[in-house]
């Protein structure tokens, strides 16, 4: 049971004998209401929903495919984004590596450690209740053999929480698929642009502009199928040749940024909420659905203001004190 600090204290000055008027009243009250347990900071985030959805689960994926129903994806780095693409009705939320740069600063997504998306993909598990999870195994978790992948992908699962694993790579990541998805782990292939290869392909570019190139993604993405994959991210290819791939696989397609075609859509919840500042580069497929760097901006300056000018925190944001304990302790204070 979760004590706030002030609960304490009262609890030990009841304990010490204090006013006879007071223990009386304290008696009279439960010792923990349901007010009493939210009076710290550190409360958790919102309630729970007054329907919650039926989890979704791979089942959930494969019906809404064979209805032709878009399948929609989004990143999650944390518990409130989480829980806030949770609510929304997100079929799936993917706690992608791209957290390496988007949450955590880094250069690129080759610099995260399993160890570092294991804590990520532990609080958006924490916050998860219908979505079917997602995580990312970083670059280094899974290449050296399909043992590493396979050790790696258990520890998503099991310390991770999540319910499945991605990994970049076509055809030359067959038996490494294979290997995870025999041991009961389901995993989402990713294909096309593969940003942990970016220092191979030159950079974040737009892959299969050719016949060769298209050819090869479609031949990468019938290797992942064929592997065991339940999914496939396609990223960063023309729209034509997603919806030929589209049409040419069993499971579904994922698109980022390769058009509408695909079996359904993912995006960087960052990048799709517009919480970034002005001028920051942003992929010509992103589309910003909202301006929650502008919100929380005028949020915090408004904040700033009112502390400095005094206005907040006003009486409503104060805990109110019995006149005649004020009066007492006044007179204490004066004596003392
Ligand atoms: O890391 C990530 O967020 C991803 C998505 C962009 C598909 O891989």
């Amino acid at each position: 049971m979760y004590l706030s600090t002030s609960l304490l204290r009262s609890c030990v000055s009841r304990a010490r004998g204090a006013r006879p008027t007071t223990l009386a009243a304290a008696a009279a009250r439960p010792l923990l209401s349901a007010r009493q347990t939210r009076q710290s900071s550190h409360s958790p985030l919102g309630t729970p929903l007054a329907n919650p959805r039926k989890k979704v689960t791979l089942g959930t994926l494969r019906a809404l495919h064979k209805k032709g129903e878009p399948i929609t994806m989004i990143t999650a780095h944390d518990f409130p984004s989480a829980h806030v693409a949770d609510h929304a009705g997100m079929d799936v939320i993917l706690v992608g590596d791209s957290l390496a740069m988007v949450a955590l600063g880094m250069e690129d997504t080759s610099e995260i450690l399993l160890d570092e998306m294991l804590l990520h993909c532990k609080s958006v598990a924490r916050a998860t209740k219908g979505a079917f999870t997602v995580g990312d195994l970083p670059m280094g978790s899974y290449e050296i053999s399909p043992e590493q992948a396979l050790a790696s992908a258990i520890r998503c699962i099991k310390e991770g929480r999540v319910q499945g694993v991605k990994l970049e790579g076509g055809k030359e990541m067959f038996a490494t698929i294979q290997k995870i998805t025999q041991a009961g782990i389901p995993v989402l292939g990713h294909i096309g642009l593969t940003p942990q290869r970016q220092n191979a392909l030159g950079g974040f570019r737009v892959q299969g502009k050719t016949s060769n190139g298209a050819m090869k993604i479609l031949e990468d993405a019938l290797a992942v199928q064929e592997a065991g994959c339940f999914a496939v991210v396609v990223e960063a290819v023309p729209a034509e040749v997603a919806s030929i791939i589209t049409k040419k696989l069993s499971i579904p397609t994922i698109g980022i940024g390769a058009g509408n075609g695909c079996s359904g859509q993912v995006l960087v919840q960052v990048d799709m909420s517009g919480n970034f500042p002005p001028g920051r580069f942003l992929p010509k497929f992103v589309k910003k659905y909202g301006d929650v760097w502008s919100e929380s901006l005028k949020a915090i300056e408004t904040y700033r203001d009112e502390v400095k000018s005094r206005q907040y925190p006003a009486p409503e944001h104060t805990y109110p004190l019995p006149k005649d304990e004020l009066d007492a302790f006044a007179k204490s204070v004066e004596q003392a």
